[in-house]
C-alpha cells in the first residue's frame, strides 16, 4: 500500500503571507514518548501573523524553514516507544505553538488532552488557543466575580467572542468594543457593543469598570488603563494594533514592562500581562484542566464557538491576507481532509 504523505505550511522566510508555502514532506516518525496524529483541525490565528512577521518573544529563536500551526486537533495514528494510556484511533488535543499546521504530526504524549468523542474538530480546535485563553483571563488572571463590570477590547475577534460567552455563563455585566458592523454579533453573545472607531469607551461607565480585557493595545494600553474604576484591574494579552502599526519589537515589550509601572503611581488600579505559554509552563495541569472544562461545555451545547471557515491547505496564504485585513467574525481552522478549490 502506498504510504500517505504528508504536506506542510512553512514559512520560508519571515514577513508577509507570501513568505509561506505549502509543500510535501516525509511523514514524520513518532520519537519515544510521542504519538502521531493525523491532523483533523488545526487554528489559524491572530498569533500566527506575529509569529510570521517575527515578532513573537515565544517563537524568536526559531528560523526559517519551520512548520506553522498554534494548536491541533488529530487522531492518533502511530505511538512512540514508551507511550502508555492511548491507543491508535484516539482524538486528542495540544497546543503547539509551531508545527501543526500539516496533514500529520508528532505530539508529546504527556502534553495531550483527550478529546470527547462525537465533537467536531473545528470547533475543538477553536477552544484550544482563543477560550482557553478567555477561560484563563477571566478565571485564573482576573478570577472575575458575578455582577462585575467588565469590558472587552476587540470583542468581535477570537479570544473577544470567548471572552464575552464565557463572562456571560460567570454571570458578568459585559461591554464590547468592536467596528460598528460587528455590533450585531456583540449584542447577540450578551454584550453592548461600543463602536471603536466612533465612540469613546472611557466615557461609556462614569464610575469606570472593574475589569478590561485588552489583546489589542490601541495606544499602548494606555486608555484601557484609564477607563478602570480605583482598584480595577487591566488583563493585557496581546498587542495586534501595535503590529499593524509595524512597531518594533522592543515598543511592544515596552508596553508590556510599563503595565508593571503604573500599578505604583495609579491609585488603586492594578495591571497585568497574561500569557499563555507562561501561565501553561508554571501550572500545566490548569491547561489541561481548562481545556478539559471547555470540552464538557461543548459537549453539552452550553458554548458553541463560531467557526469562520473552514479551509483546505492551498487557502492558508489567502487566510493569513484575512486575519491581517480584519472583519473576521470568528475562526479560521484549516482542515486536512477538507479537498483544494476550484
Ligand atoms: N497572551 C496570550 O496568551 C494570547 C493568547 C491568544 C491571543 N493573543 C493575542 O491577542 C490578540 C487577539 O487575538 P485574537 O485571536 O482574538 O485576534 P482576532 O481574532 O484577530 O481578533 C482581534 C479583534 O480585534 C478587533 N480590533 C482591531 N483593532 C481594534 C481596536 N482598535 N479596538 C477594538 N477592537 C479592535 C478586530 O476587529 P476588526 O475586525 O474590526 O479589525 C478583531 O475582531 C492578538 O494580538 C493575539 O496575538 C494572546
Amino acid at each position: 500500500m502506498k504510504e500517505p504523505r504528508n504536506l506542510i505550511v512553512q514559512v520560508k522566510h519571515f514577513g508577509g503571507p507570501e513568505g509561506l508555502e505549502v509543500v510535501d514532506a516525509p511523514l514524520p516518525t513518532a520519537g519515544r514518548g510521542e504519538v502521531r496524529v493525523r491532523v483533523l483541525a488545526s487554528g489559524l490565528e491572530y498569533t500566527d501573523v506575529l509569529i510570521r512577521r517575527h515578532l513573537y518573544p515565544q517563537t524568536m529563536r526559531h528560523r526559517p524553514p519551520f512548520v506553522m500551526g498554534y494548536d491541533v486537533v488529530g487522531e492518533i495514528d502511530q505511538l512512540g516507544d514508551g507511550v502508555t494510556g492511548f491507543d491508535l484511533g484516539d482524538r486528542v488535543a495540544d497546543m503547539t505553538v509551531i508545527g501543526s499546521n500539516a496533514a500529520y504530526c508528532t505530539l508529546r504524549a504527556d502534553r495531550l488532552t483527550r478529546v470527547p468523542p462525537g465533537l467536531d474538530p473545528a470547533e475543538v480546535a477553536t477552544l484550544i488557543l482563543s477560550w482557553t485563553t478567555a477561560y484563563q483571563l477571566l478565571h485564573r488572571a482576573a478570577r472575575v466575580q458575578q455582577g462585575e463590570r467588565v469590558l472587552v477590547q476587540g470583542a468581535a475577534g477570537a479570544v473577544g467572542q470567548a471572552l464575552l460567552v464565557l463572562g456571560r455563563l460567570a454571570g458578568l455585566q459585559l461591554w464590547g468594543t468592536a467596528r460598528g458592523a460587528h455590533a450585531p454579533v456583540i449584542r447577540e453573545l450578551g454584550a453592548t457593543p461600543i463602536d471603536y472607531q466612533r465612540e469613546d469607551f472611557t466615557h461609556v461607565l462614569p464610575g469606570g469598570f472593574d475589569v478590561v480585557f485588552d489583546g489589542i493595545a490601541e495606544d499602548g494600553y494606555r486608555r484601557s488603563f484609564a477607563a478602570l474604576k480605583h482598584g480595577g484591574l487591566l488583563c493585557a494579552y496581546g498587542y495586534s494594533a501595535g503590529v499593524q502599526a509595524q512597531r518594533r519589537m522592543l515598543t511592544m515589550l515596552m508596553w508590556i514592562a510599563r503595565l508593571y509601572l503604573w500599578r505604583w503611581f495609579s491609585g488603586g488600579r492594578r495591571a497585568l500581562f497574561y500569557s499563555i505559554n507562561v501561565m501553561r509552563a508554571r501550572h500545566p495541569a490548569w491547561f489541561r484542566e481548562d481545556l478539559q472544562r471547555l470540552f464538557e461545555l461543548l459537549a453539552t451545547g452550553a458554548v458553541r464557538p463560531r467557526v469562520a471557515e473552514r479551509i483546505s491547505f492551498d487557502e492558508v496564504a489567502e487566510a493569513h491576507r484575512r486575519l491581517e485585513a480584519g472583519g473576521l467574525q470568528g475562526k479560521l481552522v484549516l482542515c486536512p481532509d477538507l479537498k483544494p478549490q476550484g
